[in-house]
């Protein structure tokens, strides 16, 4: 892969992980939690489709964890959840196989009450997963062997710089989620690199624990660059989407190629804009995140000169399955409890002892998020699902919709992670068939940790007959 960011290639037998405590930069700073693999911090891991799995993870904390592999269909056994932690100084093998299609997945702690902390000190990686779809698209993109394409992590971080990684939310953040002041592009802040004209792929993860992101990309001098979408959370789609800004919210991916090959000499960069996220919401509960005061540049790419490298964007990238559009519907409603400050999934906090049953079938969830909410990027563990429409949504979003379904560009493709915004109905398209022996236990929650922890998850239990 040609990558500046080079990847862990996971070969044959297990891979050991360890997450653990490094110790911190500079006096009296907070130490960063660590997966470690060899002395290799965070490992980006790449796997190809079919490939057996087998990691295992040793917990040198002082508390439980546990390791989700966000985005792959696995064993709910092999999922990290809560309810089978690693206490401290155990260890579990985790063993599967890779049965996803190529894309950027992710993985990360999933202890209950304790995923927040962990993830935002430290522990995450990314998962490159590739297929032939993959591998057919690098080589008509002409990557060559530069450093044309890019696999990131963006985040906030609170005190970038020189107090790394506290994590102390104050009872508004742990409503509102815990934010940073500095944006990072795989741990640096303004990152810059050089790429040769021709095409550019960016693979981006909104690793932040809160923050919703409004992305874009910008040139010195001239217009913005050609962009398209090529993938989002579960793969590739199956045609090239022309993308102008767009939102990710955490734990939301997107696979992007850029035309560079006008741009010799110049620079391109990646921007966040500034947003409100509650922007009709005045008033609502009185709690708005921070607003950053203007555009920040995550990432600037210095394009050499010279002629072009050959390469070209295909028509067609991938299949997928059809969304089934027409199954039975189930209905969720995000709303705030004011009382115990805590943000509510129909109604409902986490209570492992009485999960959702729903059985093995296909079905149509209409998610609402009640106006006056926030923006919850909504994740679903263990199977893909794909957006067929959203109404009701605020203008910022409707705004950049790209059909007439109401679906903005990052809507399509397979997902696990999407955005249900204030005042919406959200409609998707899940599949609770599965190819695992016995019950499976699924979580479904928000991916703004703070919410997760303070309990805006259930459990589904997969269960009985279609
Ligand atoms: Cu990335 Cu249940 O999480
Ligand atoms: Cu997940
Ligand atoms: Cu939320």
């Amino acid at each position: 892969m040609s990558s500046w960011f080079e990847p862990l290639r996971i070969g044959r037998g297990p891979a050991r992980l360890e997450v653990t405590t490094v110790p911190p930069a500079s006096p009296g700073a907070a130490p960063r939690l660590a997966a470690a693999s060899g002395s290799v911090l965070n490992p980006t891991l790449r796997i190809r489709t079919g490939q057996q799995l087998d990691f295992d993870v040793t917990n040198r904390l002082a508390e439980e964890t546990t390791i989700h592999w966000h985005g792959l269909v696995v064993d709910w056994n092999d999922d990290g959840h809560p309810r089978h932690p690693i206490p401290p100084g155990g260890s579990r093998r985790y063993s599967f196989p890779m049965i996803n299609r190529g894309g950027l997945y992710w993985y990360h702690p999933h202890p209950h009450g304790h995923t927040a902390e962990q993830v935002y000190r430290g522990v995450a990686g990314m998962l490159v997963v590739e297929d032939h779809d993959d591998d057919a698209l690098r080589a008509s993109l002409g990557l060559g062997d530069g450093p044309a394409e890019i696999v990131a992590v963006i985040r906030d971080e609170r005190g970038y710089d020189p107090q790394p990684l506290s994590y102390v939310p104050t009872p508004a953040q742990r409503v509102m989620g815990y934010q940073g002041d500095t944006l990072t592009v795989n741990g640096e802040a303004g990152m810059r690199r050089v790429v040769s004209p021709g095409w550019v792929r960016l693979r981006l993860l909104n690793g932040s624990n809160a923050r919703t992101l409004l992305l874009g990309f910008a040139s010195d001098g001239g217009g913005p660059p050609p962009v398209f979408l090529v993938g989002t959370d579960g793969g590739l789609l199956e045609r090239p989407v022309p993308l102008g800004r767009f939102f990710l919210g955490s734990a939301e991916r997107v696979d992007v190629a850029v035309d560079a090959s006008a741009f010799a000499g110049a620079a391109i960069r990646l921007r966040s804009h500034p947003f409100d996220p509650m922007h009709q919401e005045g008033g609502g509960h009185g709690h708005h995140a921070p607003e950053d005061s203007g555009a920040v540049d995550l990432l600037s790419l210095a394009v050499t000169a010279g002629p072009p490298r050959p390469g070209s964007l295909p028509a067609r990238l991938s299949t997928l399955p059809p969304a089934a559009g027409d199954a039975p519907v189930r209905e969720w409603v995000l709303s705030f409890d004011p009382e115990a400050a805590r943000w509510l999934i129909s109604g409902r906090t986490y209570d492992p002892d009485d999960p959702i049953r729903i059985p093995p079938r296909p079905e149509v969830w209409h998610i609402l998020n009640t106006y006056g909410s926030m923006p919850h990027p909504m994740h679903l563990h263990g199977s893909a699902f794909r957006v067929l429409g959203r109404t009701g949504s605020p203008p910022q979003v409707s705004g950049l919709a790209v059909d007439d379904r109401g679906r903005v560009a990052t809507d399509f493709g397979a997902k696990d992670t999407v955005l249900a915004w204030p005042g919406e109905r959200l409609r998707i398209a899940v599949d609770f068939r599965h190819p695992f022996p016995g019950e499976q236990r699924l979580l479904y929650h928000c991916h703004i940790l703070e919410h997760e922890d303070n309990g805006m998850m259930a459990d589904l239990l997969i269960t009985g007959t279609p």
